[in-house]
């Protein structure tokens, strides 16, 4: 499958968040070489998922800037963990990350704990209702969670102000190249149902759905590709 990269779709200037006028200079999405990039993607993926149903029903506050910080602080000890596996992937504008992937190779997960004391520190940055709702979804989705051994894609989110720019595709183009490699299958959740075409057009196919804390969510599976 060719990756179609984002350049020449998009205005040469747009705003992103933190910067006055941006020239996007596209660059092919790799893998996380360094880990002290992890804490930008955590920032992007942080922001990406704010707006999020599931977010907003987690982390039960009208503050946009509390669910920021509790969304750093879920996402640090996975973070990690997957990038211990290389699971870690971004696109970039430019020197800048514009949107980061989290993913899991077959037969991974789920993937070890934070250490005790990484993993304290989470739940205290987040709250205890917080991290305690959180547990319910993830042991919830856990039991969704197919058997065969296949990519799993736990996050794929896109700056707010970078969204729909090509910026997803791209990344989701190139994470999919891995994948076709081994000819295997992916699978991964959703809790848009925008993104659900964004996916099929990829060549996810929906499932299973359910209910969390009042909202809807799909699993989506990729068969595998030869
Ligand atoms: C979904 C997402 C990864 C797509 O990346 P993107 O760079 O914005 O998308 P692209 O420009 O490559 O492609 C555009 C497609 O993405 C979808 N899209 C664009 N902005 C979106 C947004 N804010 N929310 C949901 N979907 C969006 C649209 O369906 C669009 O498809 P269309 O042409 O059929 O309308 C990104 O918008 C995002 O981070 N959303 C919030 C986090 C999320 O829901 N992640 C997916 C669940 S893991």
């Amino acid at each position: 499958m060719g990756t179609e990269w984002p350049q020449g779709r998009f205005p040469g200037e747009g705003a992103i968040a933190g910067a006055e006028s941006v020239t996007y200079e596209p660059a092919p999405p790799h893998r996380l070489q360094d880990a002290s990039e992890l804490l930008a993607v955590e920032q992007v993926l942080a922001r990406a998922f704010c707006d999020n149903p599931l977010n907003v029903a987690v982390i039960s506050t009208q503050s946009a800037e509390r669910r920021l910080r509790a969304n750093r602080h879920a996402l640090r000890g996975p973070l990690r963990a997957a990038s211990a596996q290389g699971g870690v992937w971004v696109a970039r504008s430019g020197p800048r990350i514009v949107a980061g992937l989290i993913t899991t190779p077959p037969g991974l997960y789920p993937l070890p704990q934070p250490p005790l004391v990484s993993k304290l520190l989470g739940i205290l940055g987040q709250g205890l209702r917080t991290a305690s709702r959180w547990g319910e979804v993830h042991a919830a989705l856990q039991a969704l969670h197919p058997i065969e051994p296949h990519w799993y894609l736990s996050s794929l989110g896109v700056d707010p102000d970078a969204q729909g720019a090509g910026f997803g595709s791209a990344l989701l183009g190139g994470w999919l190249e891995r994948v076709d490699r081994e000819a295997a299958p992916a699978y991964l959740e959703t809790d848009r149902q925008a993104t659900l075409r964004f996916y099929s057009r990829a060549g996810f196919q929906i499932k299973d759905s359910a209910t969390l804390l009042g909202v809807p969510i799909w699993t989506l599976w990729r068969p595998p590709r030869e």
